[in-house]
């Protein structure tokens, strides 16, 4: 079982910032699970929600803003005052980041397009990833089945995986046409017995969010793929 850090190490510093994943790379995680958005001029911005509210000292959609409006908000100090000057950053400097502290870590991109049909958001994550040669380490999932079709659309190789919360019906049939390599699902679907199933049939199960050692312990013993931790730290020598 591999562990990947949620939104970086977000339990131990503001979620999504390089802050988070410079941690993460040090943190001996496998990989990270990072959230993207697209700004109005068209980059790709590694922020959680469709606002900067929550995260920042600004208000606003991201799509709404350019990408040098963006990045002169403070994205650090509503979690604690000694990470103030963070700003959200672009999706081409936490892939930098990462893999100048830790060069063969997993990059699980979540793609943040269920609420906002961001134009070319697919497009631009590939191109990217080509660019920089990081195809291989690459998962790239979405909670928008539409998306994640686009992306095995317009590349064979690159592994993706569809996200989804609870015991959706007919989770099976509803997945095949994805053509998806993986689910991201969360405990209660793990150790449900479709999610046993799923898994005997040679599908991995990667389990988001996992913060305490009861649920984790129950997720190996149930011998899902990947837990996403906001504290890696925790699970380490439990592995
Ligand atoms: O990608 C797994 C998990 O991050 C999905 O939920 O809301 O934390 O992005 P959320
Ligand atoms: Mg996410």
């Amino acid at each position: 079982m591999k562990l990947f850090a949620h939104r970086g190490v977000s339990g131990e510093a503001p979620e999504n910032t390089l802050a988070a994943f410079k941690a993460a790379a040090e943190s001996g995680a496998h990989g990270i699970e990072l959230d993207v958005q697209l700004s109005k001029d068209g980059h790709i911005v590694v922020i959680h929600d469709e606002t900067i509210d929550r995260t920042t000292n600004g208000t606003g959609y991201v799509k709404d803003m350019t990408w040098e409006q963006l990045r002169t908000y403070d994205a650090g100090s509503w979690f604690h005052s000694s990470f103030q000057g963070e700003s959200i950053p672009s999706l081409e400097e936490v892939l930098d980041v990462v893999t100048a502290h830790h060069d063969s870590m997993i990059i699980n991109i979540e793609l943040k397009n269920d609420q906002i049909d961001y134009p070319q958001l697919e497009e631009k994550v590939l191109e990217l990833l080509n660019e920089k040669g990081m195809k291989e380490q690459t998962i790239i999932s979405s909670f928008n089945p539409e998306s994640i079709k686009k992306v095995r659309q317009l590349d064979s190789d690159i592994e993706t995986a569809f996200l989804f919360e609870g015991i959706p019906a007919n989770i099976l049939d509803r997945t095949k046409p994805l053509q998806v390599n993986a689910l991201h699902c969360d405990a209660s679907f793990a150790q449900s017995p479709t999610g046993r199933i799923v898994m005997d049939m040679g599908m991995p199960l990667r389990v988001f969010t996992i913060n305490t050692m009861e649920e984790f312990q129950l997720l190996k013993k149930a011998n899902v793929s990947v837990v996403m931790t906001d504290y890696p730290g925790l699970f380490l020598d439990h592995l």
